[in-house]
């Protein structure tokens, strides 16, 4: 490596973002609120590896899925085994149930996590190759009952964090029954209509049809919008799960919208299939989707236990949400002298302990310049350590927001700072 090379600025990777202090907070907000809502509801969290064997998204994302054809951050490791950062959690889930025998425990089996995932798909806004997501997932309960109750949840936290103007889009993709049926019709207008079809949908038409509702591009989507729709080849099954899916949804008062052509771009998903969408996020609209997917578990050698979730991102949460962040308030110490100094270190430490955020800086100033420090860093407080304060063992705190000063033991100021933080609190 030459000079210039070894000088130049080492920027984050192209698609992931660095996520500074002043926004960390809203996000600790988002993933505070989640996890309190999901803990209502029963969600337990579990917490599953970053990377995983490669096979397991081949096999449960989907081998005809865009996320494991273009999409996975896959290397080989020293031991020679295929590595994929995971581009959704949905699979891992599934792994950690089967391995832990988590089936024995009494169901349904309620799990929540938060946390990065990587997906290799052209960075733009809203799209991210490493982004967050905040996913639920359900085991062992049929009833659609559930179906609704986890879209209700959703709307919740949206509810919660102030995210407005949402739509909510339900389908069914049927089932093993009934699918087949409906991908041997859908083949056929694909094939009429193959001249027209970009080269990748092309060959979606051979692999799964199914994936062509996913395309973007404008003749794709013309062709689309002619196929046969699932809605007419559902199994009686599956039309009666969906009807109960919706009616539980008006039992709950969410609007929605059906969208036949609502197909999601994962291949595990079987009867319900939904996605929480807005209008403010352009073409990256969707924040939340999910579904069902009854086989998967059993496709992967465990026990025949079905399954619902879904996930949001955080990042297009975020960009939509209303958030007030907690106000913070701190001390910061002034003192004088290397007897005051050490006096601070220990009145810090005390405060810290008892629950008040306490700065102590480490350069040498005079009283005027540790004021215009804590003035410029946003001290809500300033305590006042110098000799003559050491001497009569009464500190003076000065009020930033109000310039009020007050006169006290140790104690006593102690008692003003907690008492001012709860009435702030509960303002
Ligand atoms: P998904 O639709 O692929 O589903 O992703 C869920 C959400 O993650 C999307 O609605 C979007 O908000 C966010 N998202 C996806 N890709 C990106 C990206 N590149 N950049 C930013 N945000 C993104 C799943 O992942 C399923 N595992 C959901 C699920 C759980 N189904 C059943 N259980």
């Amino acid at each position: 490596m030459n000079e210039e090379t070894n000088k130049k600025e080492i920027s984050a990777i192209k698609g992931t973002k660095d996520i500074l202090p002043q926004e960390a907070r809203y996000w600790q907000v988002a993933e505070a609120t989640a996890r309190q809502i999901f803990e209502l509801y029963g969600y337990r969290e579990l917490r599953a590896p970053v990377i995983e064997p490669t096979e397991l998204f081949e096999k449960g994302t989907g081998a005809s899925s865009d996320i494991v054809t273009k999409e996975m951050y896959t290397f080989v490791d020293k031991g020679g085994r295929s590595i994929t950062l995971r581009p959704e959690y949905t699979p891992s889930v599934v792994r950690a149930i089967i391995e832990h025998r988590l089936d024995l425990q009494p169901q349904p089996l309620r799990f929540y996590y938060i946390g990065p995932m990587f997906r290799y798909d052209k960075p733009q806004k809203g799209r991210y190759r490493q982004f967050h997501q905040i996913d639920i997932e359900v085991f062992g309960e049929k009833d659609p009952a559930v179906d609704a109750e986890i879209v209700e949840m959703a709307h919740h936290l949206l509810k919660k964090l102030g995210v407005e103007k949402v739509e909510t889009l339900v389908n069914s993709v049927g089932c093993k029954k009934c699918r087949p049926a409906y991908g041997q019709a859908l083949r056929q207008a694909a094939r009429a209509v193959k001249d027209r079809l970009c080269p990748d949908c092309q060959r979606k038409a051979e692999i799964n049809p199914l994936r062509i509702f996913d395309c973007k591009v404008e003749t794709c989507r013309e062709a689309a919008a002619t196929f046969p729709l699932i809605t007419e080849y559902l199994c009686e099954e599956c039309r009666t799960h969906f009807e109960q899916f919706r009616s539980y949804l008006d039992f709950y008062g969410i609007n929605y919208r059906i969208d036949p052509t609502l197909v999601r771009g994962l291949d595990y998903y079987t009867k319900t299939a939904f996605e929480i969408v807005t209008e403010h996020l352009g073409a990256q609209n969707a924040i939340c989707g999910g579904g069902r997917y009854d086989d998967m578990v059993k496709e992967f050698g465990g026990p025949d236990l079905c399954g619902i979730g879904f996930a949001m991102g955080v990042e297009r949460l975020l960009s939509v949400a209303r958030i007030t962040t907690p106000k913070e308030s701190f001390v910061y110490i002034a003192y004088l002298g290397e007897e005051a100094k050490k006096k601070s270190l220990a009145t810090a430490r005390e405060w810290r302990q008892k629950g008040v955020e306490c700065l102590v800086e480490f350069k040498d100033r005079n009283m005027k310049a540790h004021f215009s420090r804590a003035n410029k860093i946003g001290a809500d407080w300033v305590l006042i350590i110098g000799e003559n304060e050491l001497a009569r063992g009464l500190f003076q705190l000065k009020d930033m927001n109000n310039s009020q000063q007050y006169e006290g033991t140790n104690e006593e100021l102690l008692k003003i700072v907690k008492q001012k933080g709860k009435q702030d609190a509960s303002t």
